[in-house]
């Protein structure tokens, strides 16, 4: 485990150490009042006159030692701190590193709500192990080893009925961590079981009321909050025995001392000062142990979250190229195209060629694969096998910056950053004028809704654009397109949230701004794309059929079932208004 935490550490080590140096100091001086004390206690137990100054000296190294301990720790616990978040801010910076070179659809698919686990509470588990564990673990083995030692030191005997309470209070400890190992993952399972039910419910809220699944969903809702409780309650079970056992032997160091001590001291074999100390020295021990002991049962969780954490970053990267975009053209080619999301394969070797300066449409039933094949053409994940090209060359070959610039994507989900729409807009071309991006944003009918904020293009997006209704979503999102004015444009279902009146007007904006551009386009209304120059017709996930509308009205009985469901269901819905 510190392996796993060590490269991350870097220059910050010498943190470490120095907090290390400082606590090992601060158990010096922790341990040095026993002999003070002893100094003190020894005379008085064999009746011997001291004087004032002889005990205010000590009375004030003690106080020396316990002023220099609150520092020593205090400044150790400082290092460790700077270490430790030091060490945090590293490991969430290479994540971001390795977060960036994984597919974008992987990322996607892990959701935001577990994105935002790994980098915030998982890794703040670390800061446990860096800022406290490892030099207050240290410190607290250090000092009641030390102690121990020079318990034996002293007197053998009482040493060795010291070790005795200690003895059983680790094995008591051992035996909790080794049952509780056992049920732990059981444990961590339910737990994650319960965090992820409750996300769901409460992002699903809407589905549920509007439903009337209540019922349904809050059973859902109880049995894992239910089931939380039994899994916590059974490790508790297991557990709740041995710690009884350990927290209460720790402590007392003394039990057996006490009356052997007693005897020894009356038999003379040892004097009544020595045994003084060794008394004073044993209560030192138990709260150290049970510290140390304590950070020890932390260190599975950790290993557990660690691992976890690792886990999520392991699917290998996105093979991404290193250099720019050398196509000739602008043309697009899907050869042999197989896919598949974690084992079912999607896409069965579809080839599908896009000429530049033509539209391609993309039609098929739902669960086809249209949308996944257009993912492919923005490299959101990695083929199987097959190649997409661009010009002639391969898309894993250049950058994502330089595919980026090549290609515009408007996706059927539809995500705004929580600033203004303005600058929304404007992630489609970084430099560009105001003028170009109210003009992107009139192209994209976004000047019906924008009259109607108070803050115009200004207003704010919200989380994730949930302040915007899906259609103005997505028209913002075309605006982006559209300013970005790249040479290849894919469109999934970018109307689909329209109303047909709206959705003429963008197509009129978007005949114009596809012009001598390589476009393929998904269409939930198969009237839009009917003058394509080419409709690549899906299904299961190959490409059965490619040609124009009129030759595949008569060729192909896929194509032409989709037409006509596609027809009837905008005179359904004429009618129906
Ligand atoms: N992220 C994903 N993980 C697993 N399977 C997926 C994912 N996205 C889509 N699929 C599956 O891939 C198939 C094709 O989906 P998709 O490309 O979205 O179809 P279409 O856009 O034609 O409706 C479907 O069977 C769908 O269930
Ligand atoms: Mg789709």
């Amino acid at each position: 485990m510190f392996k796993k935490v060590a490269p991350y550490i870097g220059e910050y080590k010498k943190y470490t150490i120095w907090a290390v140096l400082m606590m090992s100091v601060g158990i010096i001086a922790n341990i040095a009042p026993y002999f003070f004390m002893y100094q003190i206690i020894s005379p008085l137990t064999r009746g011997e006159h001291i004087d004032a100054s002889y005990i205010l000296l000590r009375v004030v190294a003690i106080a020396i030692c316990e002023i220099i301990f609150s520092v020593t720790y205090v400044q150790g616990l400082e290092f460790s701190h700077i270490s430790a978040y030091n060490t945090l801010k590293n490991l969430r910076i290479s994540l971001q590193g390795k977060l960036e070179k994984q597919p974008l659809g992987n990322i996607t698919e892990l959701g935001s709500g577990r994105i935002k686990k790994v980098f915030t509470d998982d890794i703040d588990q670390v800061e446990l192990l860096l800022a406290h564990a490892i030099p207050e673990g240290i410190a607290n083995i250090a000092i009641p080893a030390i102690i121990i030692v020079l318990m034996f030191v002293f007197n053998w005997r009482l040493g060795l009925l010291s070790l005795v309470p200690l003895v059983v209070g680790m094995f008591a400890m051992g035996m909790m961590m080794k049952s509780g190992m056992e049920k732990m993952n059981a444990y961590y399972e339910s737990a994650a079981n319960m965090n992820n039910t409750i996300i769901e419910y409460v992002n699903g809220m809407e589905v549920v009321k509007v439903f009337n699944k209540d019922g349904d969903s809050y059973k859902r809702f109880g049995e894992v909050v239910r089931s939380y409780r039994d899994f916590t309650l059974d490790w508790y079970k297991v557990c709740w025995p041995w710690m009884a056992v350990y927290s209460s032997v720790l402590p007392c160091l003394v039990l057996l001392m006490l009356p052997f001590g007693s005897l020894m001291v009356l038999s003379g074999t040892i004097t009544l000062d020595k045994m003084v100390l060794v008394f004073c020295m044993s209560f030192a021990v138990g709260p150290s142990v049970l510290k140390a002991l304590n950070f020890a049962g932390k260190f599975p969780q950790l290993d557990y979250k660690i691992t976890e954490l690792e886990k999520m970053m392991e699917h290998p990267p996105l093979k991404e190229g290193t250099s720019g975009f050398k196509g000739n053209n602008m043309d697009v080619e899907f050869r042999d195209v197989h896919f598949s999301y974690k084992d079912a394969e999607v896409l069965h070797g579809v080839d599908l060629a896009l000429k530049q300066g033509t539209t391609t449409a993309l039609v098929g039933e739902s669960g086809s694969g249209k949308s996944t094949l257009a993912k492919l053409l923005v490299h959101y994940y990695d083929l199987d096998s097959g190649s997409i090209t661009i010009g002639g060359q391969d898309i894993t070959d250049m950058s994502l910056e330089s595919l980026n610039d090549q290609v515009a994507f408007v996706s059927q989900e539809q995500f705004l950053f929580n600033t203004s729409l303005y600058e929304n807009i404007l992630i489609g071309k970084p430099g560009a004028t105001k003028e170009e991006v109210l003009d992107a944003a009139a192209r994209a009918q976004c000047n019906e809704f924008l009259e109607r904020f108070p803050q115009g293009i200004e207003t704010q997006a919200g989380d994730g654009g949930k302040q915007l209704s899906g259609g103005e979503r997505q028209r913002i999102s075309l605006a982006r397109a559209i300013l970005k004015n790249a040479p290849i444009i894919v469109l999934d279902e970018a109307t689909a949230f329209m109303d047909p009146e709206n959705e003429e007007k963008m197509n009129a904006a978007l005949d114009e701004i596809v012009k001598e551009k390589t476009v393929l386009v998904i269409a939930h209304r198969l009237s839009t794309i009917k003058n394509a120059d080419k409709i690549c017709v899906m299904k299961e996930g190959n490409c059965i059929a490619a040609d124009t509308h009129d030759k595949l009205i008569d060729s192909c009985d896929e194509y032409r079932n989709l037409w006509e469901a596609s027809v009837s269901a905008s005179t359904w819905k004429v009618r129906e208004a």
